[in-house]
């Protein structure tokens, strides 16, 4: 299955789906690693790891959002792309290109959704003195963070712990939850 991965900044979880794509039994491919932040820090890491690799700025095209979308999408036909991974892109979609990628779009959520939709997912879980955390891979729908779970990995808090601390551990079980997810889902596909 070809995929491309959508990115905003440092791209690890991308990082992670390029290095599981390298298995000889992955039943994916990395094709695209697309940022709509031309200063993303994972741009260059997938392009030194050979992946291609495209920019589609948003801020040029204002508040129409869906005219930014057109060109992502463009780019991601351009690349004969079969399924979407979302990673830590930071960008609200529309229903048109929800609807247009609709069942071949996954995103990553760092929380055990349905708990803690949106942002500032480890600060609201410590708040709130959850003894788990963690991170859902989710199909996605209209609604933010609220597409039908595909996966999920739970951590601990530990005593102590700060936003920052409960991030890095998360982010860890990501890294592990991401390559499998999209394996399960790309495999059921074919
Ligand atoms: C991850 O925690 C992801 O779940 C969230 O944004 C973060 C992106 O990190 N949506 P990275 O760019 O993959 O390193």
């Amino acid at each position: 299955t070809r995929v491309a991965v959508l990115i905003s900044g440092t791209g690890s979880n991308m990082a992670a789906l390029v290095e599981a794509a390298r298995a000889p039994d992955s039943p994916f491919e990395v094709v695209l690693v697309l940022s709509n932040r031309p200063e993303a820090g994972g741009l260059a890491s997938a392009a030194a790891a050979g992946v291609a690799t495209a920019v589609v700025d948003h801020r040029p095209f204002g508040k129409d959002r869906e005219a930014h979308e057109r060109a992502v999408d463009a780019a991601l036909r351009r690349h004969e792309v079969e399924v979407v991974a979302l990673a830590g892109y930071m960008r609200l979609l529309t229903p048109w290109l929800v609807g247009r990628w609709a069942g071949r779009m996954l995103n990553i959520h760092p929380s055990l959704l349905p708990k803690y939709p949106g942002l500032d997912t480890h600060a609201r879980a410590l708040a709130a003195g959850d003894v788990e955390a963690g991170c859902t891979v989710h199909v996605v729908t209209e609604g933010v963070d609220e597409g039908p779970v595909l996966a999920q990995a739970a951590v601990p808090v530990r005593p102590g712990d700060t936003a920052e601390s409960l991030a890095a551990r998360v982010l860890a079980a990501e890294h592990a939850l991401y390559p499998r997810a999209l394996a399960d889902f790309c495999r059921a596909l074919s």
